[in-house]
């Protein structure tokens, strides 16, 4: 790529940048779910321990891959250690995971935007539970409906990431993440204020430790990966733009606190209002788009404009939320394109535009081939992809850089200290965990 690589601004930058991508559909949907199906508080205790364990250790390993090397996902690896084309494979892979998954998320992002403007139009007041239910069905299964709002959806993600790292990633990030957080609480005020909550906030703290077995564990850390955007190179490629001066422990530890307050906090506010409205929590995106309009058109009829405004609210959070994650995705072609082939910025976004854009055409139009992607990328290859990032920085680089970017040369004295924990996690703890993890997932 021409010019002299760009940098985030600061610390802040580094972290609203890193939980923009982190905090995402993952945690609007899948956590609440999680939580409820597996075990309420227990589940929420596995899930730290994963990330404690393990998670946290793959972010550290990918944004030291990333700023050591300088590059992004793609020939992060192959620079660190030239002349091995395995790895460079390894970093294709990841290039190619993350434009599939981009594909998908970005059809559910016109979903979102397709409600959101729906909530403007007030269009969910007062329509019966039926009615609710078919507006989705009808929407998603129609055939220009999805795929403009999908395009706009990428079209507008791909045009932030376009204005270039600091005035576009960063700038996007910074107003957005606070903006979301404000939104979410605002739901949450809304939503233990209904009828009958109080079952959905037993729902998500209950603990049932009876539920905790090896299953369960396996799901917690498929959560928590996918949650913090490990295993597609995306924070390879943010980790890039880290300053050396930047303690990677804190970003990581940081980022990790901002994702999980967001996911519990969106089942406070999901949760509750579902129950609130008796609706069966279900998996998958169909639970924000069945049942939470169901709320909003049930509550409509006495405060049909708080319900509306509140419907608003709710699906920009979503809008917004899938933007940022979306755009990690995008920032990883966009690295490799630049890298690879020379491409400029502009030219790389409207390449991945047409790329993505038409893949995310055959998904939205071919629900089978959306499910079987979403299933291989984040089963597998989001498992694939993280163990052999840690086997690198495990096995493949030497100890002494690994130990240079993790305590800054020396200069953070607590991470000096805390270096042999985290080299040991991440040379043996985290790949034989996920070893294990990967040949149960298949078993299971
Ligand atoms: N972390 C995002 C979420 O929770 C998903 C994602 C995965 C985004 C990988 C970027 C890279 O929704």
């Amino acid at each position: 790529m021409s010019g002299k690589k760009e940098r985030f601004g600061s610390r802040t930058a580094v972290i609203m940048a890193m939980a923009g991508s982190a905090i995402g559909l993952g945690n609007i949907w899948r956590f609440p779910y999680m939580v409820g199906e597996h075990g309420g508080a227990a589940f929420i205790v596995m899930y730290l321990l994963a990330t404690l364990l393990l998670s946290l250790p793959v972010f550290i390993t990918e944004v030291t891959i990333g700023r050591r090397s300088r590059k992004g996902a793609f020939s992060a690896m192959s620079e660190l250690h030239p002349g091995h084309r395995i790895w460079e494979f390894v970093g294709l892979l990841a290039v190619i995971v993350s434009l599939l998954i981009n594909s998908y998320y970005c059809v559910i992002g016109g979903w979102s935007l397709d409600f959101l403007l729906r909530s403007c139009a007030a269009s969910f007041v007062r329509m019966s539970p039926s009615e609710v239910t078919s507006v989705f069905s009808q929407m998603s299964s129609s055939r220009w409906e999805p795929v403009v709002m999908h395009l706009s959806f990428m079209g507008i993600s791909t045009f932030i990431v376009a204005h270039g790292v600091k005035a576009g990633i960063e700038k996007f990030s910074k107003i957005s993440i606070p903006a979301l957080f404000f939104l979410i609480i605002v739901m949450i005020f809304y939503s233990v204020t209904l009828p009958g909550a109080s079952e959905g906030l037993k729902y998500l703290v209950k603990p049932d430790f009876s539920q905790v077995n090896g299953e369960t564990m396996a799901y917690a850390l498929g959560q928590s990966f996918y949650s913090l955007s490990l295993g597609m190179g995306a924070i390879i490629t943010y980790g890039s733009y880290v300053h050396k001066e930047e303690d990677i422990v804190v970003s990581g530890a940081g980022t990790a606190v901002f994702d999980l307050t967001f996911a519990i906090l969106a089942g406070f506010a999901i949760m509750p209002a579902v129950f609130a409205a008796g609706i069966e929590p279900g998996a998958g995106p169909g639970l924000i788009f069945q049942s939470v309009p169901y709320i909003f058109s049930s509550m409509g009829e006495e405060v049909p404009v708080i319900s509306a405004a509140v419907s608003f609210i709710f699906f920009l959070a979503i809008v917004v939320a899938a933007m940022t994650s979306c755009i990690s995705l995008i920032e990883v072609g966009v690295t490799f394109l630049g890298e690879k082939f020379n491409l400029s910025r502009k030219k790389s976004c409207c390449l991945l535009f047409v790329l993505c854009g038409g893949l995310g055409i055959v998904c939205s139009l071919q629900p089978s081939v959306f499910d079987s992607l979403d299933w291989f990328c984040s089963n597998v290859m989001l498992l694939v992809l993280a163990f052999c990032f840690v086997v690198f920085a495990g096995f493949v680089m030497k100890k002494e850089d690994v130990r240079e970017e993790i305590t800054n040369a020396g200069a953070k004295p607590l991470n000096v200290r805390l270096f042999n924990v985290i080299y040991f996690q991440i040379k043996w703890i985290a790949p034989i965990a996920i070893a294990v993890i990967l040949v149960t997932n298949f078993i299971l």
